[in-house]
């Protein structure tokens, strides 16, 4: 058994009384996936590469060589995958569309036969009574689009605005909630920063035009989905928001690094799309590396568009210090590279949090995640907030009854989830929460090696096994409140 959540240091303050926390009627209970890391069918129907077909196809990119070629089938099995959903008692899902499965190569029309498979799969959901939430851009940038520049390339932000427009209009019918991107950061800075994910660039200069360009996306997608969605659509985008703390909180010099990675984690992005600008001191703090000469006149407004809500991703925080000479190789969790994803914080070094880690070494630590939603309570006045993704990676292991047991993960849930609730009780206005993920997937450069699914797969035999945190979540969603987490 895991050490009981409330007694490491960092964990939620326990709640005084011994109720079960209860949400607001209207919560949405969901989990997340995203069509890369299940779908499989990658040569079906039409769909060209991506930069994630490419990049888990160069040898040395992935753990074990592992691509998505068959991911968890998801293409076919689609409907045994909503029936598990419904009997999981899940309120919402929230899965990604397929850029080059629609629209291949990221120009031209789009393929029936690509939106037809998100056809199917919302009116499935629909008919189970569970709500579709659809991310445009989980990463999987067309191969083509890249070959002319990818996110570094202004065009590529007009090329997403198509496709979103083409989206909105064949599922705006059916699909309430729409989420431009996820996690932005990573496609720039892991992308062409630190290259440790899709398309493995290592380009500082390239990474913060690539971060504007998404920033452009975002914005140019959202005026195109206005113009298609009914009013009662909701448009949203999810950020990997970090939780970024000093290592000592008494040094001004560990707190200007704080400052730093704060604006490169959260403030260029959301600087720009909820405020209309970018932090001064970011474009001061990273004047030897570029001008910014690529934002155009009229881009800020552009991308300052209304937002319906917004979507944190949350699984750890982030402790940083001032260091003369931070180490040459890192890992920022996503995986190991010579090359930081910080451009111009080479003086920052990133520190292992206190307290007991996920499979994935990352801290468990609900205390980010309440300070996260009340940061963006406070920066985002009135704009309802989902928790898009949150959950752990464990080393989960059928018995020989073929049960799988995840004490661990439920724990994990269980803090996190208190954490939602005592920062609604604070005032935050959080509308759902969507667990990472459904079931095992692809986990990107680590393959297939890291589990952070509620169902587990048996990948020789795509067999889903529910795991014992599904039940628990499926008993939450049901009653809307948190059962013990043993
Ligand atoms: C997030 C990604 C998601 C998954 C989780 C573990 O950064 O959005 O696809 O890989 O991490």
């Amino acid at each position: 058994m895991p050490k009981p959540i409330t007694q490491t240091p960092t964990t939620d303050p326990t709640p005084t009384s011994t109720a079960a926390p209860t949400f607001p009627p209207s919560f949405l209970w969901g989990a997340a996936t995203s069509a890369y890391q299940i779908e499989g069918a990658v040569r079906e129907d039409g769909r060209t590469p991506s930069i994630w077909d490419t990049f888990s196809h160069t040898p040395g990119r992935t753990a074990g060589g592992d691509t998505g070629d068959m991911a968890v089938d998801h293409y076919h099995r689609y409907r045994d995958d909503v029936a598990l959903m419904k009997d999981l008692d899940l309120g919402t899902y929230r899965f990604s569309v397929s850029w080059p499965r629609v629209q291949p190569t990221g120009r031209g029309p789009a393929v029936q036969r690509g939106l037809d498979f998100y056809r199917r799969l919302t009116d499935e959901l629909l008919a189970q009574g569970i709500k579709p939430a659809l991310t445009l851009y989980h990463w999987d940038l067309p191969q083509e689009l890249e070959d002319a520049g990818g996110w570094p390339a202004r065009d590529t932000a007009y090329r997403f605005a198509e496709y979103a427009g083409m989206v909105g209009e064949a599922l705006g019918d059916r699909v309430d909630l729409w989420i431009t991107l996820n996690e932005p950061w990573c496609s720039a800075f892991l992308g062409y920063g630190s290259g440790v994910h899709a398309p493995g660039r290592t380009e500082p200069a390239a990474t913060l035009r690539a971060a504007h360009h998404l920033n452009l996306a975002h914005g140019l997608a959202t005026q195109a989905l206005r113009q298609t969605l009914p009013p009662r659509a909701e448009v949203a985008v999810s950020l990997n928001s970090s939780t970024v703390r000093p290592l000592s909180p008494d040094s001004p010099a560990d707190n200007d690094a704080r400052r730093r990675i704060d604006n490169l984690a959260n403030g260029v992005f959301h600087g720009p799309m909820l405020h209309g600008e970018y932090p001064a001191d970011l474009i001061t703090d990273t004047a030897g590396i570029t001008d910014w000469s690529f934002i155009h006149a009229t881009d800020l407004a552009a991308i300052h568009q209304p937002l319906d809500a917004l979507g944190l991703n949350y699984y750890t925080p982030s402790l940083v210090s001032s260091a003369p000479s931070a180490p040459t190789t890192r890992s920022d969790g996503h995986g190991a590279s010579d090359h930081s994803p910080w451009p111009g914080a080479d003086d920052v070094a990133f520190h292992q949090s206190p307290g007991e880690r996920t499979e994935m070494g990352w801290t468990i630590d609900p205390t980010g995640l309440h300070d996260l939603i009340m940061r963006y309570t406070r920066e985002a006045p009135g704009l309802p907030l989902y928790i898009t993704e949150n959950g752990a990676a464990y080393d989960d292991k059928p018995d020989p009854e073929g049960r799988v047991h995840d004490p661990e993960r439920i724990a994990y849930l269980h803090g996190h989830l208190s954490a939602v609730h005592r920062a609604i009780k604070d005032g935050a206005d959080v509308r759902g929460y969507y667990l990472w993920s459904l079931m095992d997937n692809f986990e990107w450069a680590y393959g297939y090696e890291k589990r952070f699914g509620a169902v587990y797969v048996d990948y020789a035999t795509q067999k889903r096994t529910p795991k014992s945190s599904a039940h628990w979540y499926a008993q939450a969603s049901r009653t809307n409140q948190l059962p013990p987490a043993n």
